[in-house]
């Protein structure tokens, strides 16, 4: 059975590891953590740690590490979907069923032959034309090679379904309805002037699988006549008033939408001047497609190996990029933006870019996004805004300006930081303390929106306080004997201190590093006291950092002379460099302490527990250089 990350997501989410452990390990509160001994290792202190926040488990003593999922799998030994069973039932979140499913893919055939229709492909052969491409979430690194075969090769007869079966599938029949449309351009005068006219090459037609829906108001039903009641069922097919079946897309330009596995699920059609009105109709959402999940785009752009990844408005946009050669553009189907759709393009890259209008339209959607996106902005996710010059969309962009130039505008995006602050500022008169005050009251309300156990609010309301010049960012008094009692060479581990007395909310992309660490050094020792005091830190910015001062404050001399030496405000000057530091610092910590610790383990079960580790680091290092 496969089950979809999103209902694994679902469960995970209604599932709450603690009490989920809890009911199998003796679990006590301990700071921010719940500790207790190890179920997977004989010991009789406790070094197995679960963190809510996280919903993660990890012990100290012989690395096991996982989700809930993971949990229940290792302490039973038993396999994925028998574990999501249990979850399912629990949670009350159904796992697909695929008889079920099948069924409803299912449209029943009428007996009668098919003179006029090319033969129908059976699905096997779809799925052949079509290979099934994993999503990044997958633990397995992506062979994308494979994908670059040929997905649209001749068909081959010999795939040809018996023209008596009663039982026709959803996906055959509208990879059918696409090669139909695709053969249609070719004796279409008119559809390929209008591909001409709009710049297209012979080679974009044939890579997006452009086609041309007839003028005939029956054309599917001459061309489909086993399969009207499929048509019907993927709106392709409409019933009058009187009773009589017609075309939904007719005299159009027609932009068959790929799922992420490539298989065709709807249709758009253009019309072919601007006069007729709608220019753009959709097929309607059906048993396969799912406008509000779907984006226009990304089966291609996963194909072509695309890194970053871009939202444009239109199938246009989409593709006039790709042709000048940028090729992670997506669009979504005609509606607003939602946080699915965010959610899978974040999978694709954490470094995403939305481009809006330049007019007004285009300030009310991206301050729309940026409030369905706010939630999802955790662990490093970065969103840039692409603001496009007045009167312009990617399209007719990139066609003015070159790829070169237009990447370059790309380029310059502000982040959500700065283009929230542009926001902001640009409703009020900053130059007063009343203006400065509504800014940062809006922004209260903005940064609500942001998860709770992140620290980007925080970080975001202190650069906002900052560039307004309120309030006086902590500057450490460096008494002389500071400078005494510290050796001055800053190493990576001064460079986290000093994040971390910058900024305390920033413990979070530390905090594993206590699994490796002696308490004994300084970094040890402040990551244990955050630990303890975390939960209380105030909100407030200066107070925070007082407050972790304050608990540290037997460090105080040492930290006084890092804070200095490793000039460590003028590196955090925006929320994402702060992050960004924090992570490549973290990572880079765990993996000068995890080679050291798997050269001291004394079991084979914990150098393998750790050198497991040690490979998932080295890739996540290695993909965060090449993003
Ligand atoms: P736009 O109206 O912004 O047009 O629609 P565009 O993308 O620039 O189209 P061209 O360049 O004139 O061909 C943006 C998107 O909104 C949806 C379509 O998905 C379109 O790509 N749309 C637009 C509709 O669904 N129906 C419409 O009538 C218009
Ligand atoms: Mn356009």
């Amino acid at each position: 059975m496969a089950i979809p990350q999103h209902t694994i997501d679902q469960i995970l989410d209604r599932t709450d590891i603690v009490d989920l452990i809890g009911q199998r390990v003796k679990l006590k509160k301990t700071g921010r953590t719940y500790s207790g001994c190890c179920p997977f290792h004989q010991e009789k202190t406790p070094s197995f740690h679960v963190y809510r926040d996280k919903q993660y488990f990890h012990c100290f003593g012989c690395q096991a590490n996982g989700n809930a999922i993971r949990f229940l799998m290792d302490i039973d030994g038993r396999n994925f979907v028998d574990v999501m069973k249990e979850l399912s039932n629990k949670t009350g979140i159904d796992l697909p069923k695929d008889n079920h499913d099948n069924k409803k893919l299912s449209y029943k055939r009428s007996p009668q032959p098919t003179p006029a229709a090319q033969p129908p492909v059976t699905q096997d052969k779809t799925t052949e034309l079509n290979p099934p491409i994993q999503t990044p979430m997958d633990d397995h690194f992506i062979d994308m090679d494979r994908f670059m075969d040929d997905p649209f090769a001749q068909f081959d007869p010999s795939f040809m379904v018996d023209e008596n079966v009663q039982e026709g599938n959803l996906y055959d029949l509208l990879e059918n309805v696409a090669q139909f449309y695709e053969r249609q351009l070719p004796n279409s005068q008119k559809g390929q002037n209008y591909f001409k006219q709009r710049g297209l090459s012979a080679q974009t037609i044939q890579f997006w699988r452009l086609g041309y829906a007839p003028e005939d108001w029956q054309h599917l039903e001459k061309a489909f006549p086993q399969d009207i009641e499929g048509l019907k069922q993927i709106g392709l097919i409409r019933s009058s008033d009187s009773g009589r079946d017609f075309d939904l897309l007719r005299d159009r330009v027609i932009f068959p939408i790929r799922d992420h596995k490539g298989r065709v699920v709807g249709f758009g059609g253009r019309a072919l001047n601007d006069e007729i009105k709608p220019k753009y109709i959709n097929s309607p959402d059906s048993e396969v497609f799912h406008k509000n999940q779907l984006l226009y785009g990304l089966y291609e752009g996963r194909k072509l190996k695309a890194n970053d990844w871009l939202m444009v408005e239109g199938y246009m946009d989409v593709i006039a990029l790709q042709q000048y050669g940028i090729n992670g553009a997506v669009a979504t189907l005609g509606t607003a933006s939602n946080a699915d759709h965010l959610t899978t393009l974040f999978k694709q890259n954490s470094r995403i870019t939305i481009a809006f209008d330049g007019d007004a339209a285009g300030q009310k959607a991206a301050r729309r996004t940026l409030e369905i996106a706010l939630p999802l902005l955790n662990d490093g996710r970065e969103l840039k805004f692409f603001v496009l010059p007045n009167e312009h969309d990617p399209d007719s962009l990139i066609r003015r300006e070159g790829l070169e130039n237009f990447q370059k505008l790309l380029q310059q995006a502000p982040l959500l930081s700065d283009f929230v602050f542009a926001h902001l500022t640009g409703q009020h008169d900053v130059s007063s303390p009343e203006g400065k005050s509504l800014v940062m009251g809006e922004l209260r309300e903005l940064t609500e929106l942001l998860p709770k156990q992140g620290s980007f609010r925080y970080l975001l309301t202190q650069s906002f306080r900052e560039k307004l010049g309120l309030g006086k960012r902590f500057t450490p008094q460096i008494s002389h004997d500071a400078s005494l009692s510290f050796n001055i060479h800053t190493k990576d581990e001064d460079f986290a201190v000093a994040i971390l007395m910058a900024n305390p909310y920033l413990y979070t992309h530390f905090e594993i590093l206590r699994a490796y660490i002696n308490q004994d050094d300084l970094l040890g020792s402040i990551l244990f006291k955050l630990d303890q005091i975390f939960e209380s830190l105030p909100e407030d910015q200066e107070q925070a950092v007082y407050y972790a001062l304050g608990a540290c404050n037997s460090y105080a001399n040492d930290i006084a002379t890092i804070l200095s030496i490793t000039d460590i405000f003028s590196m955090l000057t925006s929320p994402e460099k702060a992050f960004n530091h924090a992570k490549e610092y973290s990572l880079g910590l765990q993996n000068k302490f995890l080679k050291h610790k798997i050269k001291s383990a004394k079991t084979l079960q914990e150098a393998t527990n750790l050198r497991q580790k040690y490979n998932e680091l080295t890739k996540q290092i290695s993909l965060r250089l090449l993003s």
